[in-house]
């Protein structure tokens, strides 16, 4: 197939750039395309952590520049975008965890529903009369809702997402689309398959487990751990987005998957035996600290994508190997143990969340570590909120 010559990028307007994808996104960009203008918008909810992205402003002068505001907030929005003057957008702020949307859902549609919305409607009145724009919404396969054993998720199956995460970003998802119709935005959606990789909050299945085993402590499986996942390495998935916002049609969506399905017991007893070869223990092998817990409410069974879309039109494919990339992770982690011990003994101490309904609304921001990146505060905006 033919392709349409790609769109030049000039300024960057990233929202989330503080947390794990957004984080390595940036650094691909400002390593690769130094033509490229970043600009970093982020509230530095508990999952934003400014020491991901410390002195990039010095290695990269004047093109990287952190911008505290919220999506949320239409008129930090508004100053951001015209501090930045950015010909893309590429909205990666969200609530994320799906156990913590158990517990306090109402956080998730208000970043990832209104936050979106207000996000498309400030670049739709900034855009105009522009000629070469793109907001580009990172989405998740997770709308799609669950597989059975057979089967993959395409670009045209209806949503059907399951917890109030999901059904969140699906929602932002209907918006992007909406504005893409009706006002003739231009827009394009990704729906990646799970990442791993540097940065990630340890929160999240792989450097949880890691975290765990390098403690001591018992490595929690859900249910009978049979829940399938897709992985993919998080600079495939950056590399994706890439191709789409400078190649990808307007008006269109694109799933991004490794094809590499694992169940999360399959996967917990590979991080342990590479973990036993990698940082052996006197104990023994790490495996013998799984343990079964109660399931996830709602939990879906399996999730896998077809990427042929993505593979056709722009030609990308995975470039990291699983198990290469895997022990390149964990390296990663056992290199960075201290950031890993900043967050465990501050922000997250590797509780389990999700089980209860809760009533409360954690919305709390921190003020981030102003001496670890230039922080541009939009006129008005307060920070720690
Ligand atoms: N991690 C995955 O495996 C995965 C897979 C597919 C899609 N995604 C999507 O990719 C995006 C990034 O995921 P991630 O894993 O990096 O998430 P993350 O939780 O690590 O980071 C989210 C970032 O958004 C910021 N943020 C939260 N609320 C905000 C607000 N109201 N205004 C501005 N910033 C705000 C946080 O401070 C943080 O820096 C999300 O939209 C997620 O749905 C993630």
């Amino acid at each position: 197939m033919s392709q349409s010559p790609a769109r030049s990028i000039r300024s960057l307007l990233i929202t989330g750039g503080a947390g794990f994808i957004g984080t390595n996104f940036i650094r691909l960009i400002l390593a690769e395309h130094p033509e490229v203008e970043v600009f970093n918008l982020d509230a530095l909810s508990y999952a934003g952590n400014l020491d991901n992205l410390a002195g990039l402003d010095g290695i990269y002068p004047g093109k990287y520049h952190f911008i505290h505001a919220d999506i949320r907030d239409e008129k930090e929005v508004k100053r951001a975008l015209s501090l930045a003057q950015p010909d893309t957008v590429v909205n990666f702020a969200a609530e994320s965890h799906v156990d913590r949307s158990i517990d306090t859902p109402l956080v998730f549609v208000e970043t990832n529903v209104l936050g979106t919305t207000i996000l498309l409607e400030a670049c739709r009145r900034t855009w105009k009369n522009w000629d070469d724009v793109r907001f580009h919404q990172v989405s998740t396969d997770e709308v799609y809702g669950s597989l059975g054993s057979t089967g993959l998720f395409r670009e045209d199956t209806p949503y059907a997402p399951s917890s109030p995460y999901s059904a969140s970003k699906a929602g932002g998802d209907h918006l992007v689309r909406a504005w893409g119709r009706t006002f003739s935005l231009s827009v394009s959606i990704s729906h990646s398959s799970n990442n791993y990789g540097p940065w990630q909050f340890p929160e999240k299945l792989i450097p949880l487990m890691i975290a765990n085993a390098l403690d001591g402590i018992l490595l929690p499986v859900y249910g009978q751990g049979t829940n399938i996942r897709d992985w993919l390495h998080v600079e495939d998935h950056c590399r994706a987005i890439w191709e789409i916002i400078t190649r990808g049609a307007a008006g269109s969506a694109y799933n991004v998957g490794g094809d590499n399905e694992w169940s999360n017991l399959e996967l917990i007893r590979l991080l342990c035996s590479r973990l036993d070869a990698l940082r052996p223990r006197s104990a023994g092998s790490y495996a013998a600290l799984i343990t079964f817990v109660p399931d996830r409410p709602g939990h879906d069974a399996r999730y896998a994508v077809d990427s042929s879309r993505l593979r056709q039109e722009l030609g990308w494919c995975p470039r990291f190997d699983f198990r290469q990339g895997l022990d390149m992770t964990i390296a990663w982690y056992l290199d960075h143990q201290d950031w890993v011990r900043t967050i465990r003994t501050g922000k997250y101490a590797g509780d389990r969340l999700g089980l209860r309904a809760g009533t409360g609304q954690d919305g709390s921001r921190n003020g981030g570590d102003a001496a670890s990146g230039k922080i541009l505060r939009c006129p008005n905006a307060g920070c720690g909120k």
